[in-house]
């Protein structure tokens, strides 16, 4: 672990993210005192850049977005010294113009989840910023990424769901409804972990499938979801690399680093 570089960028993503390496990545177990994350976290070179990789839902897919190990994962990352995160994610469309294979940089989040520990602050005292839940500066990094085969929109609302069920046509309209472009189940509480631990951090949103208010089928199902997200892989991989070239600096931005002057009633790791 010693001779490891500093891991200063870091990718949450599916397990289909891991030969996105370079190189042969190291595999660093990391124990938190939020437990185990949800893997080993692979550690190599993207784009000559040491960067780290965590498999948001395990290895063999065996966590569901509500059973996340979400503060683990995040602690571990920043205890190798991660300070910027990309997060790409499998998202639902709300709106019919972006259709499957559309990329979004969303801008704004909002959280219809229940019950998951969505804070490292349970002591009180500490309220971290959040109006603006992403990082600028890695938003623009992803923007000015653009593949061609993945047409890209620069902003959107995505509004994160507890599953794992997908949701009724009733409440998706209702999102809609609300101006809200994107639903996804696992964008909470990533982002505002990441911004009590002082991580830039961008969610990069693929969508696979128009959510069940608007698709005029039988509903969303996963084993369509999934064989989509399939599909746009290779252009999305190809995508978080050039974002990762992009990112440029290696610290934390200045409006991601919050707790300035803060007497925080532990250090970060
Ligand atoms: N992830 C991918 N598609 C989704 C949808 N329609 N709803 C929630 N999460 C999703």
């Amino acid at each position: 672990m010693s001779s490891l570089p500093r891991p200063a960028l870091a990718v949450i993503g599916g397990s289909g993210f891991y030969d996105f390496f370079d190189n042969d990545a190291t595999q660093v177990e990391v124990d938190t005192p939020y437990g185990k994350p949800s893997a080993p976290i692979a550690v190599g070179e993207v784009e000559g850049r040491p960067v780290a990789f965590v498999p948001r839902h395990g290895k063999q897919h065996e966590y569901a977005p509500h059973t996340l190990p979400y503060q683990a994962n995040m602690w571990a990352l920043r205890s190798l010294g991660v300070r910027r995160i990309l997060a790409p994610c499998a998202v639902g469309s709300l709106r019919a113009d972006w259709g499957p294979g559309t990329v979004a940089v969303p801008d704004q989040l909002v959280d219809r989840t229940s019950g998951r520990p969505q804070t490292y602050f349970d002591g009180g005292g500490v309220h971290v910023s959040f109006a603006d839940p992403y990082c600028e500066e890695l938003r623009g990094a992803v923007v000015k990424s653009e593949v061609e085969a993945l047409p890209l929109k620069a902003g959107g609302t995505m509004v994160v769901v507890q599953g794992p069920r997908f949701s009724t046509r009733a409440e998706s309209r209702w999102f809609a409804g609300q101006g809200w472009d994107l639903v996804n189940m696992t964008g909470h509480p990533e982002a505002v972990l990441a911004r009590e631990l002082e991580m830039c951090y961008a969610a990069v949103a693929l969508v696979t499938d128009l959510d069940a208010g608007l698709e005029e089928g039988d509903g969303v199902h996963a084993v369509d979801v999934f064989a989509e997200f399939k599909r746009n892989l290779a252009p999305f991989k190809e995508l978080i690399r050039a974002s990762v070239a992009a990112v440029d600096g290696t610290d934390t931005c200045d409006r991601c680093r919050v707790h300035t002057g803060v007497a925080l009633p532990f250090e970060l790791p």
